[in-house]
């Protein structure tokens, strides 16, 4: 991750396509995907899986990046999706992807949306609170379904990362709280709720994480409550899901686990609980990564414009982009690389703040780096703005969202077309 491949003339490549050209053909700001990428990070979690032997599911969480494209991919790989809302189960249905993958998520499905849900038939529902548990109950009986489900439960865990991405503490909006005995009471509401079928527990510890340790903090937690579960109700637990949240590196400073380290440690653990615990079949585990099958694939081409030189204070260049395509930066301080596409070899010389377009002091994509001199109408290149980008992306100052390409051996394919000016307005209504 966060790092470059040039050419033989020392511009920027992805996945075989000059990105100086790519520029040239679809224009600035653009989202560039390595399909290849995206492929090959699929296929670590599956190997890391298949090696040892066990029942698992990984679900795509769509939330990273969500559009028909990425579905389909998504759907070509085999993985399940995750989706949050309407809009991310729609773009999944309508791009073909089957529903009985669809693992339906959120803390406040709306009545719409779950009826949405059950017309599609999607596969597995994760209940995340009591109200959810009598409103699925009921539409679920009203469509004449039983639905499987997980319980999404908050273990109570502090993963080391930015707190506006934990998600698995105590006070967490998400799911049942484990350490107040929220969970054994959604457990014992099963007992009248005849069109819920449950599957097993879900949670999710927050994104980004760098150890393993949360992991296997949780599993532990699990463990226990797949015991009490089956004490004091007679219920059998046949899945946990682990979430997502396996970090990637943005720059040098990220020192993430490779999915292989984080796939065996969680799945030697669970062997271990269930051998220590004299239990004979294995629960299956499921996962949903998002960031770390996107992230390191996207990158963002801009065009440099303008600068500000602030004599021996600070020296700003800015792009025709900003926290309209990455919010990143501006909302958890977070840190990219950067490279001028066009003389990826060049050695660094100055210290420049890389600034968005916005109307706004903290838009600001990168501070202090060092970078070749950069000249106007040259390729700035963010690379790892795979993750959270696009699916951010917003249109403050009524800037149009860029487009998107995926390549692959060489060939470029739009995938998002780049908004226009009449979309910004297609829904305002002029007064009479
Ligand atoms: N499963 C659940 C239930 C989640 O809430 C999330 C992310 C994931 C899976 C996928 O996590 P990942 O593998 O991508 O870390 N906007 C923030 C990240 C928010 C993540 C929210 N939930 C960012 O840009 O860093």
């Amino acid at each position: 991750g966060g790092t470059s491949k040039s050419n033989g003339q020392g511009q920027l490549e992805i996945g075989g396509c000059n990105a100086i050209d790519l520029t040239t053909q679809y224009g600035t700001p653009l989202y560039v995907y390595d399909e290849k990428l995206i492929r090959d990070n699929i296929r670590s979690f599956f190997n890391a899986f298949k090696k040892h032997n066990v029942k698992f599911n990984i679900a795509y969480a769509s939330k990273a990046l969500c559009n028909m494209a990425i579905c389909q991919v998504i759907k070509e790989e085999g993985l399940s999706i995750d989706v949050v809302s309407a809009g991310e189960l729609y773009t999944a249905l309508k791009s073909g992807f089957p529903a009985s993958r669809i693992h339906f998520h959120g803390n406040n499905k709306t009545p719409e949306e779950i009826k949405m849900a059950l017309q599609a038939k999607v596969g597995c529902y994760v209940v995340d609170n009591f109200n959810e548990i009598d409103l699925l109950n009921r539409l679920a009986k009203k469509h004449n379904q039983i639905v499987s489900i997980l319980f999404r439960v908050s273990p109570g865990i502090k993963a080391h990362t930015h707190q506006y991405i934990q998600t698995g503490q105590q006070e967490s909006k998400f799911g049942f709280d484990m350490i107040s005995g929220q969970v054994l009471e959604a457990i014992k509401r099963l007992d009248k709720r005849d069109n819920l079928h449950f599957l097993g527990f879900h949670c999710h510890l927050g994104s980004q994480i760098f150890d393993k340790k949360a992991y296997l903090v949780a599993l532990q937690k699990f463990f226990d409550l797949i015991n009490t579960t089956k004490q004091q109700f007679g219920l059998d637990t046949q899945v946990i899901n682990l979430g997502g949240g396996f970090g990637i590196r943005y720059t040098d400073e990220d020192n993430p686990l490779i999915v292989e380290e984080y796939i065996d440690s969680i799945v030697g653990t669970v062997k271990q609980e269930c051998n220590d615990r004299h239990m004979d079949t294995l629960p299956e585990i499921w996962i949903e990564p998002g960031r770390s099958i996107v992230g390191e694939a996207g990158t963002t081409l801009y065009t440099i414009g303008s600068e500000k030189e602030i004599p021996g204070i600070k020296k700003y260049v800015a792009v025709d982009g900003g926290m309209t395509d990455n919010l990143r930066p501006a909302l958890y301080q977070s840190k990219y690389n950067a490279f001028i596409a066009n003389r990826v070899d060049d050695e660094p010389v100055e210290v420049v703040s890389i600034a968005g377009k916005c109307c706004e002091s903290g838009d600001m994509l990168i501070h202090d780096i060092k970078l070749p001199n950069a000249k106007n109408g040259e390729i700035l290149a963010i690379p790892c703005t795979g993750a959270y980008g696009y699916a951010m992306a917003n249109n403050y100052n009524r800037i149009t969202r860029p487009a998107m390409v995926f390549v692959k051996d060489g060939n470029s394919v739009l995938v998002v077309k780049r908004e226009t000016l009449d979309q910004l307005i297609q829904n305002d209504l002029v007064l009479t």
